[in-house]
């Protein structure tokens, strides 16, 4: 069994999307390849998984294969965050479900870890919605969110929501939180408009949202 950085074993990553699928169907692997700033259609949704995948490279971003026999069992992927140098981005860990509860989810994070801890990287930082508990096992602890992204679309966003910000302080103001690229910001508004009623859609959005956990490790 061995961890291996897909980039170097391209015949593996119809395996890892159909991996990647299994855990995360349409709706959430489209939010994966938005990550890189993909737009995703409908028809070509799985020539984008790929194209994720094809964009692993020796530098950041990386992603990383468990591979047992040829066969696919794990994922984990490696970002840069542009606003800390020394940290890195762990995402889209999964296991193959027939596999899990065997010790390879705490395998294939140590081998990421060894990977970027050999590229100088001292933190590693990851998002949680209710794994907090095996990232805890691990040695992560909760932190602050931080900004993964930094290119223009992120840096025009923030500028926008700091003069909004401005204007409003004069006004009847209120906090709330709007989600910034893929942090949450804190910025001050007036009221919001009433909320949507309540639908399936709607309810998962704002719990997700809500219970994002920002964890990180020192290396
Ligand atoms: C989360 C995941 C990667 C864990 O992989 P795994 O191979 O099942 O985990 P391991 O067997 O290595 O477990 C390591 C330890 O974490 C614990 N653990 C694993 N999943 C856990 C969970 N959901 N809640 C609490 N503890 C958990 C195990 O009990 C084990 O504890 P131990 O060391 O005391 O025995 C796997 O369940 C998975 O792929 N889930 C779906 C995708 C996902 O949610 N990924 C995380 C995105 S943030």
């Amino acid at each position: 069994m061995e961890v291996v950085e897909i980039h170097n074993y391209p015949e593996l990553m119809d395996q890892c999307c159909d991996l990647i699928n299994m855990e995360w169907p349409r709706n959430k692997t489209a939010r994966y390849e938005q990550q890189f700033r993909f737009a995703v259609k409908e028809t070509d949704e799985n020539a984008n998984k790929l194209r994720t995948l094809e964009m692993s490279r020796d530098e950041l971003p990386t992603c990383l294969v468990l591979v047992l026999s040829h066969e696919v069992l794990g994922h984990s992927k490696i970002s840069p965050i542009p606003s800390i140098p020394s940290g890195c981005f762990i995402e889209s860990v999964v296991i193959h479900p027939d596999y899990r509860g065997k010790g390879l989810g705490k395998f294939i994070m140590a081998r990421t870890e060894d990977y970027v801890r050999s590229r100088g990287i001292q933190t590693a930082y990851l998002s949680t919605i209710d794994k907090q508990e095996f990232y805890r096992k691990l040695g992560y602890t909760e932190c602050e969110p931080v900004q993964i992204y930094g290119g223009p679309v992120a840096r025009k966003l923030n500028a926008e929501l700091e003069s909004l910000n401005k204007i409003n302080k004069t006004n009847d103001s209120k906090e709330v939180h709007l989600p910034l690229a893929s942090s949450v910001s804190t910025v001050t508004m007036s009221p919001p408009p009433p909320p949507l009623p309540p639908s399936p859609a709607n309810t998962a959005a704002v719990v997700s949202r809500s219970t994002k956990v920002y964890m990180k490790k020192d290396l």
